[in-house]
């Protein structure tokens, strides 16, 4: 087993507790793929290879637990005249729809692998990835299973709209959701989700969609009051859902209802960035005691961005959040709301996954948006971005 001292780190964020906060003039041990050590430099162990980062910031590796990156084509022009005054309506889904069941799987494969190189470039670690532009049965288990390629995290979104060829009766699409559409995806994924929005799917239609996930082995998760108040937010809670996302919309019960369940909320500030509307209330959920995951939300309608670092500096700017909350929900607020324990944090026995930052505190991950500040990514220890420096 060959370890790794990755030293010269000038501001370490692991979100070990008894730590207090970042940790100044650090080093870390990577072993195994693992972390090993963390701790002051100058009481840093031996190891068999090590590496000076220069006084560089290292923060985990960002979590982006929702993103919808299995499609075809773009709508830039729809992008363009929201900015002029349009407004967004989930209806826009089905354009992309329509591209996706055109394209082969090789070019569905090609543009995922040029989506997830793009966020670990920006030092995103583990990315949830949804279907729900196929809306067939072959179309949602196809995207799946490409999705399947780059991430165990996987979320079956066939109840993401109803198709066209079926908009005439909505029950029927659910029929076709919850029987041989799950039949077919459950064992490309380890989610289910489900767009709870008014033009979408009603409260009903989204519990008969997570009984039916969950009795194939699904965990729930759901889209709810992104375009306006609604019942999704409560009926995550309800529910025991891993989160619920976008909460754009909440009432004083919705609140009270997250905070009082184990259910994250899950907020998407480039999805309010893009469609010029306003932004989550972060502050509110916070001093509520909700639990609050920062996500990208990647799709070519409401939200083309895979940038972790810009929706830190939104939730910073827009949302009341601090640069350590932001911080804190991109990276262990994602692993949250995904169920996991291994990622999300630099603690002795997490994953090796980080970002080491072209800037000395994470501070500046705000401090300098739209600067392209992380100079490399590291899964598992072995790089995946950055100058090569042998450290896989
Ligand atoms: O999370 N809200 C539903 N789904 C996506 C939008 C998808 C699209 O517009 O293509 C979202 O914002
Ligand atoms: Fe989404």
């Amino acid at each position: 087993m060959v370890s790794l001292l990755l030293t010269g780190i000038g501001e370490l964020t692991t979100h070990d507790p008894a730590y207090g906060g970042p940790l100044p003039d650090a080093a870390l041990v990577v072993e195994d793929g693992r972390v090993a050590w963390t701790g002051p430099a100058r009481s840093a162990p031996a190891a068999d290879a090590g590496s000076d980062l220069g006084g560089r910031a290292v923060v985990p590796g960002f979590v982006d637990s929702h993103s919808h990156l299995v499609f075809a084509g773009d709508r830039a022009e729809e992008f363009a005249a929201r900015m002029t005054g349009a407004s967004y309506s989930a209806g826009g889904i089905r354009t992309t729809v329509a591209a996706t069941r055109a394209a082969t799987d090789e070019q569905l494969g090609a543009n995922l692998a040029r989506l997830v190189a793009e966020m670990r470039r920006q030092g995103t670690t583990t990315v949830e990835v949804k279907s729900g532009y196929g809306l067939t049965v072959r179309d949602e288990a196809r995207s799946l299973a490409i999705a399947r390629h780059v991430t165990d995290e996987t979320t079956f979104l066939g109840a993401h709209v109803v198709p066209p060829e079926l908009a005439a009766d909505p029950g029927a699409y659910v029929d076709l959701v919850t029987g041989p559409m799950l039949e077919a995806c459950a064992p490309y994924a380890r989610w289910v989700d489900v767009f709870c929005e008014r033009g979408a799917f009603d409260a009903d239609q989204a519990r008969a969609v997570l009984a039916a996930g969950a009795a194939r082995g699904l965990r729930g998760r759901m889209h709810a009051n992104q375009l306006g108040p609604g019942p999704g937010v409560r009926l995550a809670c309800e529910l025991g859902l891993a989160a619920v996302d976008h909460c754009t919309h909440l009432t004083d019960e919705d609140v009270d209802a997250l905070a009082s369940s184990g259910t994250t909320a899950t907020l998407l500030p480039g999805v309010e960035f893009s469609t010029r509307s306003p932004y989550p209330d972060a502050r509110r959920l916070i001093d509520a005691g909700v639990h609050v995951a920062l996500a990208s939300d990647c799709n070519p309608g409401s939200c083309y961005t895979s940038s972790m670092p810009l929706c830190i500096a939104l939730a910073v700017r827009e949302m009341g959040m601090s640069p350590a909350e932001a911080l804190h929900a991109a990276t262990a607020g994602g692993a949250r709301a995904l169920g996991r324990e291994d990622v999300g944090h630099l603690r002795v026995g997490a994953r090796a996954d980080l970002a080491v930052l072209e800037a000395p505190s994470h501070l500046h991950l705000a401090y300098r948006p739209g600067v392209p500040l992380v100079r490399q990514t590291l899964v598992r220890g072995g790089e995946e971005h950055g100058p090569g420096t042998g450290l896989r």
